[in-house]
């Protein structure tokens, strides 16, 4: 018999530190970043210093850098012993709306509090006296900001903190990757946030290829990748997006292909094999740290997409278009058999205008003559492996809520 962790225990002959080609990883230098660094540097230093700086908003594609940016920046600052502000680095992923944001600063600050479940107005008043107390400047970093549900209520909030406050301020540093994120703000949110602005352009083909060479140098063993395998590597996710998770993602699926069949070297084919599956791989992991609500009427349409929409005769072409209206129904029946109360169906268009945004998901408006006139939704990646993937997730659902609240 085959010794049960034979392959868990052999050392691999590719990698030597898979970690580091992670999309979490955050190099010693990032490449090419030295104009964002300083920059987002020269806008909080008074903040961090201890006045009341300006707000701050960084924008820029997905793979960019951004996030890797901004916990650089603040990984210094930690070290540093005259930094007189207080930080909180919010993930808006998974904690998606004021309460969630304004009770992650209790728990980051204030631990001794979190666990009361206090109200929205108690987290608000105890966090307004605690930076009160001593004149502290608090900096909240908000990544993927777009995310929160009642953002407006969230930059009316911070801001008026600082009007609430005797001393001391609230400085707000926000990041997002959806250009038309502008849109959706009140204008009152968008002239306090845009107070300083920065923009992260893609990378090309050349950045892509000095990037991924620094993390093949800390992933691979030595002489494991051709140079040409990177450079394809760099050349395929600049075409598309300048990306740099993508690029990772790819190099590191092709070193797995590559251990899979027994290779000593990382080749061009390996690549080439690895750059189809590492966008839909970067999907499903999207799906799974979505926010509950959205992630179920993804699912919702998952299953309705294997099933076929009861309406499909109305619909022309091969594509299963769904309808709005079924993908609701479908929703609230799934959030009823877990019992728990759905979202309002104007939450759900909401919900599913940012499903467009991160490209899960496409939308057309029906055209007057089908069922009057509505929106028809279809599902951008493949069903079954959408279904599965969420399902998987289903099982730490209790788990996971608990997690982000
Ligand atoms: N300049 C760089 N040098 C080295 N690695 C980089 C650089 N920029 C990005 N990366 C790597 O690319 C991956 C994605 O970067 P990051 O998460 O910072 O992107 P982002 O702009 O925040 O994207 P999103 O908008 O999707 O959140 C990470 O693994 C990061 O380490
Ligand atoms: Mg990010």
């Amino acid at each position: 018999m085959k010794e049960p962790f034979s392959d868990l225990l052999k050392e691999s002959s590719i990698f030597k530190n898979r970690a580091a080609l992670s999309p979490n990883f955050i190099p010693e230098h990032l490449l090419f970043r030295d104009k964002q660094i300083d920059s987002i540097v020269k806008v909080l230093t008074p903040s961090l210093k201890g006045d009341k700086g300006r707000n701050l908003f960084i924008y820029g594609k997905t793979g960019t850098g951004k996030t890797s940016c901004m916990r650089y920046v603040l990984d210094k600052v930690k070290n540093i012993s005259t930094v007189r502000a207080k930080i909180s680095y919010i993930n808006c992923r998974l904690h998606n709306s004021r309460y969630r944001v304004l009770n992650k600063i209790l728990s980051d600050h204030l631990p001794a509090y979190a666990k009361h479940g206090y109200g929205t107005v108690d987290i608000y008043g105890k966090i307004i006296n605690w930076i009160e107390e001593d004149t502290k400047i608090l900096v909240v970093v908000l990544d993927e900001i777009d995310m929160v549900t009642d953002l407006d209520d969230l930059i009316y909030t911070l801001t008026r903190a600082n009007n609430d406050m005797k001393s001391g301020g609230i400085v707000i540093a926000g990041i997002c990757n959806n250009i038309s994120f502008k849109d959706k703000l009140d204008p009152r949110s968008l002239s306090s946030l845009y107070e300083a602005e920065l923009v992260f352009p893609p990378y090309n083909s050349n950045e892509l290829s000095e990037i991924l060479k620094q993390r093949a140098e800390l992933g691979f063993k030595k002489d494991v990748i051709e140079p040409q395998a990177i450079n394809l590597a760099a050349a395929i996710s600049a075409k598309d997006s300048g990306d740099a998770r993508l690029a990772l993602k790819m190099l590191s699926n092709a070193g797995e292909l590559a251990e899979e069949k027994g290779e000593k070297k990382i080749t061009i084919e390996d690549v080439r094999d690895a750059s189809k599956n590492a966008e839909e791989e970067i999907a499903y992991e999207l799906v799974s740290t979505l926010p509950e609500h959205q992630r179920l009427i993804v699912y919702a349409i998952a299953m309705l997409t294997i099933q076929g929409s009861r309406y499909k005769k109305l619909v022309q072409g091969e594509d299963t278009y769904l309808f709005s209206g079924e993908v609701y129904d479908k929703y609230v029946a799934i959030i009823n058999s877990l019992k728990k109360d759905p979202k309002s169906s104007r939450w759900y268009r909401k919900y599913i205008t940012d499903l467009e945004m991160q490209g899960l998901v496409a939308t057309y408006e029906s055209g007057k003559g089908i069922r009057g006139h509505t929106k028809l939704i279809k599902l951008l990646y493949p069903p079954a492996k959408i279904r599965n993937t969420i399902e998987k997730g289903l099982f730490n659902e209790s788990e996971a809520e608990v997690k982000t609240t």
